[in-house]
This record gives structure tokens, C-alpha cells and sequence, in this order.
């Protein structure tokens, strides 16, 4: 197992420490959008193991996943692609607050990566806002319950694609996106947070 760096070391190990390297209405986000630290750092652990470390986060918003994945494991690279260009500038400008070096933001849309480029992946719900109306991070972009569609069978075949012993994490997923190659291998008791390994 690789070593942690000791989180008494480090001043953005809770919640509330981390949202503070954003502005307010970013942290006024942070509840209903961004991975809590406790799920980041234990999916980042399980997608961090075994020689693949590339790890690509499909929506990654304002870096939360990935940056607390690079800060507790160094060996591993943590990629994030965003679709919102606002999004991406704050997860640049906190990766420089942080000065971490094993991390990289993309800003597209995920269907423009070729995903042979990463091993393992993260997936916090993300085109989910195509289908609820309530709490949208904004409302500059296209919404449809067809985008959902088509992206979540994008990512599946993608997934699908990739090879034996790839790991994924799901956080708040509907599992739309996942194949069923892909075994279940933890999930929490609420059923929110699950981890995969193709077969
Ligand atoms: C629930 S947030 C999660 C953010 C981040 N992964 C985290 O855990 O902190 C989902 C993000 O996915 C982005 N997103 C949705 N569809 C996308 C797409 N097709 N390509 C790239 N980003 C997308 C949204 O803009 C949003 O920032």
C-alpha cells in the first residue's frame, strides 16, 4: 500500500478547509456537487493501486476529486476533464494554491478525450443535471434528457472498451453508465459510493 502523506501536515484535510480555496459562491456548491474528502480520498485509493495509475475524472468540476487524490497519492496521476470553462479556471487556480504536481485539468467535453489515455476512472454523477431541473450549477449550457442518453451509452462503451482490471469508482450513480462487464467489488451501506473492476 503507498504511504499517505500525514494528514497532520496537511491544513485542507477536512471539508470545510478544502472549499476555502474557492470563492463563496463555489463553496455554496460544494455540498450537492463536489466529492466529499472522505469518499475523494477513498476512491482515489482504490483507483491509485496496482502499476495503471492514471486516473481520469469525467466531469471534474472544480478539481475537488482529483486534487485530493494527488495530494494523498503521489504515485498515481490524476486527470479531470470539465466541460464549463469557469469550472476549469478554479480548479487551475486552486491546483497553483496547492502546489500539486501530479494533477492536470482539461477543459472539453469528455466525449472529445480519447479515453485509451487513462487506466482507471471516477464518475460522480455526472450527467445527471440533464435530467433534474432542481439544482443546476448554472444554467449556460444545453440540458436534455437525450444528452443524458447519449452520454452515459458513450461512457459505456468506452468503458467496455477498456481493458481487464480496469477499476472504476460510481458516486451517486444511476449505473446507467456502467457495463456489465464491470464486477462490483464495495459499495457503502447507502448504495451512493461503488467500486468496480472490469473482468
Ligand atoms: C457532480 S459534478 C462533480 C465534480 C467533480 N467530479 C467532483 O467530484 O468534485 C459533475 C461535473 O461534470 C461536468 N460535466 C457534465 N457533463 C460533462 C461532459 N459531457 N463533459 C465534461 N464535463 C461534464 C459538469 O459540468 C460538472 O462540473
Amino acid at each position: 500500500m503507498q504511504k499517505l502523506n500525514p494528514t497532520a501536515q496537511n491544513p485542507y484535510n477536512t471539508d470545510a478547509a478544502f472549499d476555502w480555496l474557492y470563492p463563496e459562491r463555489i463553496q455554496l456548491l460544494s455540498k450537492r456537487h463536489w466529492t466529499p474528502m472522505s469518499v475523494a480520498r477513498k476512491a482515489a485509493h482504490f483507483l491509485s493501486q496496482g502499476e495503471r495509475k492514471r486516473v481520469l475524472d469525467i466531469g471534474s468540476g472544480v478539481g475537488k476529486f482529483c486534487l485530493v487524490g494527488a495530494m494523498y497519492y503521489p504515485a498515481a496521476t490524476f486527470y479531470g476533464v470539465e466541460q464549463r470553462q469557469e469550472l476549469y479556471n478554479y480548479a487551475l487556480d486552486a491546483r497553483d494554491k496547492l502546489k500539486v504536481k501530479n494533477v492536470h485539468f482539461i477543459h472539453g467535453n469528455f466525449t472529445q478525450l480519447d479515453l485509451d489515455n487513462y487506466d482507471n476512472f471516477y464518475f460522480y454523477n455526472s450527467f445527471f443535471e440533464n435530467l433534474d431541473k432542481g439544482d443546476r450549477i448554472d444554467h449556460e449550457i444545453e440540458y436534455s434528457t437525450s444528452l443524458y442518453v447519449y452520454y452515459s451509452k458513450y461512457l459505456s462503451r468506452a468503458l467496455e472498451n477498456r481493458p481487464s482490471g480496469t477499476r472504476l469508482v460510481t458516486f451517486h450513480s444511476l449505473g446507467d453508465e456502467v457495463p456489465n462487464t464491470y464486477q462490483l467489488v464495495d459499495a457503502s451501506d447507502d448504495f451512493l459510493y461503488k467500486s468496480y473492476i472490469k473482468r
